[in-house]
C-alpha cells in the first residue's frame, strides 16, 4: 500500500479519512475509549521539525519570569510527573456539516467528526515549570512557541505556530507533556514535548515546544486574531475568541450508515472543561427524545460512551440525532453558529441510516 512521508496509508486506509496532510479518525463502532496513537488524528499547519531530544532545550524567558531558563528533556522528568486522560480536539472538528447540514459550506480542513482523540498523556504541569521558573505575580499570559518550520502563505511569513494562552488556565490544569498512551510522543503529536491545554481549541496545545515567553502584557499572533477566532456577521470583541470547546455528541454509525434491526443503539459525547451530564437520542428526527444511559469513564474534556436501545419499527431510511447537555449545563443547538471559518460545529447531529429489512 502506498504510504505518505509519515507512513499512514495514503487512501486513508480503514482508520483515516486523508484531507492533504492531515488526517481524522474514521468513526466505527470499534474505536476503542483511548485512541489508538497510531490512529490518532493529525493536524499539521507546517513541517515537523526533527529535534535531536540530547540538545533540545525548553527555553522560559519574558518579563513574566525572573530571567531566562532553559530546560532538557531530564530536568522536565526530574519534577513529579502526573498523567491524565484528556481529548485533544481541532477547532474545526464537524466543518464538513456546515456544509452538509446547514448549507452554508465553509473553507478549511473539510473535517467529518473525527478531529478528536482522547489520549493518556504524561508530564509535568505547566504552573511546576512556571514557578520553578521565577513567574512573577503580575505575568497575564504565556505564549508556547513551536518549532516546526514557520508558516509562511500567500507570501506572507507568519512565523513559527504560536497562540497565547492566558495565566489562568496556564496555572490550572495545562501539562508540558512527553508521552502519550504511555510512549514517548510520536513525531506527528509534537516530539519530544508538546502542551496539552484540556478542553480548549486543539491550537492551544503547541506541539514541538522550544520557547514558553512570559508576559506582562497582552502579546497577540495569527493564531489568535486571524485564525482560531470567530469571524463573520455578528462577531466581535471577546465573543469571538475561542477557548473552551463546545458539547458535542455522536451515533457510531458514521462509517456504516447501514444498519440491521439494531437492538442497541452506541456512540459518544463530550465536551470541553465538562463531564456530560446526558445524552439524549432522537430516532424520529428531532421530534421526541429520549435519554440515553451513559456508560464507562465520564471525566472532564475527555469522552463518555452511550448506549440506547432502539427498534425501529419500519425499514428504509431513518434520521438519527443526538444532544449533550454537559456539566455547565450546555446544550447542543440544533443549529450551529455561523462563521466564515466554521469552526465550532456544536449542534446536534442528524445521522441518515438505512434499516435493512
Ligand atoms: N502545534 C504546532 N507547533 N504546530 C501545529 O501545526 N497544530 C495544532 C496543535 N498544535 C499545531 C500545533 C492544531 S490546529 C491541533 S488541532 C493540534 O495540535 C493537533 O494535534 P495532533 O496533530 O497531535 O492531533
Amino acid at each position: 500500500m502506498l504510504r505518505d512521508r509519515h507512513d499512514r496509508p495514503v487512501d486513508g486506509g480503514d482508520w483515516f479519512i486523508q484531507h492533504g496532510t492531515d488526517v481524522e479518525t474514521r468513526w466505527n463502532a470499534d474505536v476503542p475509549h483511548l485512541t489508538p496513537t497510531d490512529h490518532f488524528f493529525v493536524r499539521n499547519h507546517t513541517e515537523p521539525p526533527h529535534v535531536d531530544p540530547e540538545t533540545w532545550r525548553l527555553v522560559v524567558s519574558g518579563d513574566g519570569v525572573v530571567g531566562e531558563t532553559s530546560y532538557s528533556l531530564d530536568d522536565l522528568k526530574s519534577f513529579t510527573s502526573h498523567t491524565y486522560e484528556r481529548a485533544l480536539e481541532c477547532t474545526g472538528n464537524g466543518r464538513s456539516l456546515f456544509g452538509s447540514q446547514q448549507g452554508t459550506e465553509r473553507p478549511g480542513t473539510q473535517w467529518q467528526m473525527g478531529a478528536i482523540g482522547v489520549a493518556r498523556w504524561t508530564g509535568v504541569p505547566l504552573r511546576t515549570v512556571l514557578r520553578h521558573a521565577g513567574l512573577t505575580g503580575d505575568a497575564v499570559q504565556v505564549m508556547p512557541v513551536g518549532l516546526d518550520a514557520r508558516y509562511v502563505d500567500d507570501g506572507i511569513d507568519h512565523g513559527h505556530v504560536r497562540r497565547p494562552l492566558p495565566i489562568g488556565k496556564a496555572l490550572d490544569d495545562t501539562l508540558v507533556a512527553w508521552e502519550m498512551n504511555g510512549e514517548p510522543l510520536p513525531l506527528d503529536h509534537g516530539f519530544p514535548v508538546r502542551l496539552v491545554v484540556p478542553g480548549w481549541v486543539g491550537i492551544a496545545s503547541i506541539k514541538w515546544l522550544g520557547e514558553l515567553q512570559v508576559t506582562t502584557s497582552v502579546v497577540d499572533s495569527p493564531w489568535n486574531t486571524r485564525w482560531y477566532r470567530m469571524h463573520g456577521e455578528g462577531w466581535s470583541g471577546d465573543a469571538a475568541v475561542l477557548d473552551r470547546m463546545p458539547p458535542k455528541s455522536i451515533v457510531d454509525v458514521t462509517g456504516d450508515p447501514e444498519v440491521g434491526r439494531m437492538a442497541v443503539l452506541r456512540g459518544r459525547a463530550w465536551s470541553g472543561e465538562a463531564t456530560i451530564r446526558m445524552v439524549e437520542v432522537s430516532t424520529d428526527g428531532g421530534r421526541t427524545w429520549e435519554e440515553a444511559s451513559l456508560t464507562g469513564s465520564n471525566e472532564p474534556s475527555s469522552w463518555v460512551e452511550w448506549e440506547h436501545p432502539w427498534t425501529p419499527v419500519a425499514s428504509g431510511e431513518q434520521v438519527l440525532v443526538t444532544r449533550a447537555t454537559d456539566s455547565l449545563g450546555r446544550t447542543q443547538p440544533e443549529v450551529a453558529a455561523d462563521n466564515d471559518d466554521g469552526y465550532f460545529f456544536g449542534a446536534a447531529v442528524r445521522h441518515r441510516v438505512t434499516v435493512r429489512a
